[in-house]
């Protein structure tokens, strides 16, 4: 038998709610915000996501599904959503259309990561970019816009962590700072830890081992310069007045480079450690990096996995996906079968979910079917029922038959569903 590759999942069943509630709120929120749709290809050339998540960082040097198409290109399945948002920005001169531009997107990201509950090597991301704006007000806006967003699911076991990186100048400062720091450590560090050292000191302040050594570590903030620390304060000021809460982390680098002044990311309390359910921030730098003219751009991405087990421990109740609430039922001839056909195609062109048997089963057996679909109303056309011109109606809730006249059926079956309800 086949198998599903590890760390991917079939999803189908009760469990496609979840996706439906969550995806349909944040087309919904996205539209109210003004961001419009952006979907680009699952693959781009490798080069795009070495350049822009760096280098160095672990997604590019351990997790990214590579390989060589048959014309001999180094493809890699994005392994994040925003470096491709931000190449088609430039590739197809969006520029024009002048600016903000804001954006979202749902779709599936891979990682080459250790599989484990919230962690996942195909996994899904809503993602919303802005482009445009250096101001704090749009740092703000976007972070005010994550918060609804997990507000509108449903969700308020959760904490926004906020930090600004400050800019190229400080970060060089700081990272100084933070060697001069590590060095006297060197010796006890973790072996990723060694490395980070030497390649991308800010990881050192997320390792999961040597936490004792970043609680002490020098912090980011006490380096800004004038600028940075106005945007920074700007940004508090804005997300207070609005009635955010968010916790200042002076320890929040984040997994990827790009970033710059503002990074932010929001944890579940009750996810272990998976907990990061939506993380983002500034990257005004990359959009010059990746070959476009100099626009200031921020946004975040939420992983809808995680947004999944957070609703389910917070036992948040889902909108249920309406699927046959009528299951028409026929026994006879041809004449019940046509009669059959044309009375579900009548009630699915009123908008009314309706199931057909199609296994040609005894009475018994379609009744049995019916309830275990779920269905609320089945009609059952027979022969006897035809010369009389009207159909049963069988409330699966109760037991109870009515008889309705055929011309009757539609708005019989409407009110008894209203009645339901
Ligand atoms: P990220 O923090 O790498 O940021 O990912 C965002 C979210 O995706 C995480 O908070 C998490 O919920 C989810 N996620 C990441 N990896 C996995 C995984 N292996 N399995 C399940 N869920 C996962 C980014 O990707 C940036 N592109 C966000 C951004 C947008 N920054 C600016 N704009």
């Amino acid at each position: 038998m086949y198998q599903k590759i590890k760390g991917t999942d079939d999803l189908y069943g009760d469990q496609m709610k979840y996706w439906y509630w969550i995806e349909e709120k944040a087309r919904e929120l996205s539209t109210i915000y003004g961001y419009g749709e952006i979907r680009t290809p699952i693959f781009e050339e490798t080069k795009l996501f070495v350049r822009s998540v760096g280098q160095d960082t672990d997604i590019v040097q351990k997790e990214m599904y590579t390989f060589e198409d048959k014309g001999g290109r180094s493809i890699t399945l994005r392994p994040e959503g925003t470096a491709p948002v931000v190449r088609a920005f430039v590739e197809n001169g969006m520029l024009a259309q002048g600016l903000p531009q804001k954006y979202f997107y749902i779709g599936p990201m891979f990682r080459y990561e250790r599989p484990q509950s919230g962690r996942q090597r195909q996994f899904h991301q809503f993602g919303a970019e802005i482009f445009g704006s250096p101001s704090p007000i749009a740092d703000a806006e976007l972070i005010i816009f994550a918060d609804k967003l997990l507000k509108e699911l449903g969700l308020v076991d959760y904490e926004i962590h906020i930090n600004s990186l400050g800019n190229e100048d400080d970060r060089i400062k700081y990272k100084e700072a933070i060697k001069e720091y590590y060095a006297q450590h060197l010796e006890s560090l973790c072996d990723d830890c060694k490395i980070r050292y030497e390649k991308n000191v800010l990881r050192l302040l997320d390792c999961k081992i040597d936490v004792k050594y970043a609680e002490n570590a020098p912090k980011i903030t006490d380096y800004l310069g004038e600028e940075s620390k106005k945007h920074y304060e700007e940004l508090k000021r804005l997300l207070t007045s609005a009635g955010i809460d968010y916790v200042e982390d002076p320890r929040l680098v984040r997994g990827l480079d790009y970033y710059s002044r503002t990074v932010f990311e929001v944890h579940h309390h009750r996810l272990g450690a998976m907990s990061a359910i939506a993380g983002g921030g500034r990257y005004d730098g990359l959009i010059k990096e990746i070959g476009g003219k100099e626009v200031p751009a921020l946004g975040f991405a939420a992983g809808i996995e995680r947004l999944i087990l957070s609703l389910k421990v917070e036992n948040v109740q889902v909108d249920e996906i309406s699927k046959n609430v009528v299951y028409v039922i026929y026994l006879g001839g041809k004449e019940a079968r046509d009669e059959a056909v044309k009375l579900a195609e009548l009630l699915r062109s009123e908008g009314i979910p309706t199931g057909l048997e199609l296994m040609e089963r005894s009475i018994s057996a379609q009744l049995k079917h019916a309830s275990r679909i779920g269905a609320k109303l089945c009609v059952i056309i027979g022969e006897d029922e035809l010369e009389r011109d009207v159909v049963v109606i069988k409330n699966m809730e109760t037991g109870e038959q009515v008889e309705f006249e055929k011309s009757f059926v539609v708005n019989g079956i409407k009110d008894m569903i209203t009645e339901m309800q």
